[in-house]
């Protein structure tokens, strides 16, 4: 890092004095550095131009959100979910993030039963009763990214599927509560963790959260398998997901090698997701996507 001088503009291009603006919250963050904790880069604080953005575009996936959550039902294919969506997010001035992002072919993720993230949607893939899905929309507003998730129970589902459902709805909750600056993404993780142990889940370890805004996916890696007191600290201006991927059964998971996207239980049981993109913010945390 380059070292900058007291009277040098801030970095967080607020143009005031450094000694006046982000000064003091360095030396905080150096404070835990030489504790030996992770601490963010600069680059993962977001500055007030940002934040606005970044919540006008989260604004917009919940807004597209809302409409899936209006409209889904029995008998639809996935692909009528995928147009919902990409005429929606398109209608209110955005572009679908998923779409050609590292090659995905549609523009947004569907993941039926026991997919556990990063469905394709199709055609042939026709929601009926009883089936619980997930809808993970992410989009791009002003060169800015929003990035959320939510279940949807399709008809009569089954009374073990929609605990799944409901307990993946409180482990992402229990990690919002959690979220408070000077504190360690691993108190995060802990909470949502021990939330699905005690109702005898498993949460998936080998994907997780992200960074968002700026990028659609920024460091850090947001895991939700980690002790109390470890992983990256949070500090006001940092931006990221909360979406753990609840399993019924075992944690362990595979990717399809025949489309190269879906995931799935190794088990074959069912998988549930929520996710919320949140701001940490001096008092704890503000939703800016969900
Ligand atoms: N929306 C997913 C997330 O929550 C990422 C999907 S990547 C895609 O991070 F390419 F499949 F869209
Ligand atoms: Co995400």
């Amino acid at each position: 890092m380059i070292k900058i001088g007291r009277n040098d503009p801030c970095w967080c291009k607020s143009g005031r004095k450094y000694k006046q603006c982000h000064a003091a919250f360095d030396e905080k963050i150096r404070h835990y550095e030489l504790q030996g904790h992770m601490v963010p880069t600069h680059d993962m604080i977001k500055n007030e131009e940002q934040i606005a953005g970044i919540r006008r575009s989260g604004a917009v996936n919940t807004a597209v959100l809302d409409y899936v959550e209006a409209h889904i039902r029995e008998g639809m294919t996935t692909a009528q979910i995928d147009r919902l969506v990409d005429e929606k997010t398109r209608e209110l001035g955005g572009i679908p993030a998923p779409l050609g992002y590292d090659g995905f072919p549609k523009s947004v993720c569907t993941s039926v039963g026991n997919q556990v993230c990063h469905g394709i949607p199709s055609e042939k893939t026709v929601l009926k009763d009883g089936d619980i899905v997930n809808v993970d929309v992410s989009t791009i507003y002003g060169g800015y990214f929003g990035d959320s998730s939510r279940m949807f129970c399709i008809g009569k589902v089954k009374e073990e599927d929609a605990r799944l459902v409901r307990v993946a709805r409180e482990c992402m909750e229990k990690g919002i509560a959690a979220v408070k600056p000077w504190t360690f993404l691993g108190d995060m993780a802990d909470a949502v963790n021990s939330h699905a142990k005690a109702n005898g889940y498993s949460v998936v370890e080998e994907i997780g959260g992200h960074g968002v805004g700026l990028e659609f996916h920024e460091d850090p890696f947001v895991g939700y398998v980690a002790p109390r007191g470890t992983e990256m600290l949070m500090v006001p201006g940092m931006i990221f997901t909360i979406e753990p991927m609840v399993n019924m059964g075992s944690a362990e998971i595979y990717v399809d090698d025949r489309d190269g996207w879906t995931v799935y239980t190794e088990d074959g049981k069912p998988s549930a997701q929520w996710e919320v993109m949140v701001l940490v913010t001096d008092e704890g945390c503000e939703i800016l996507a969900q």
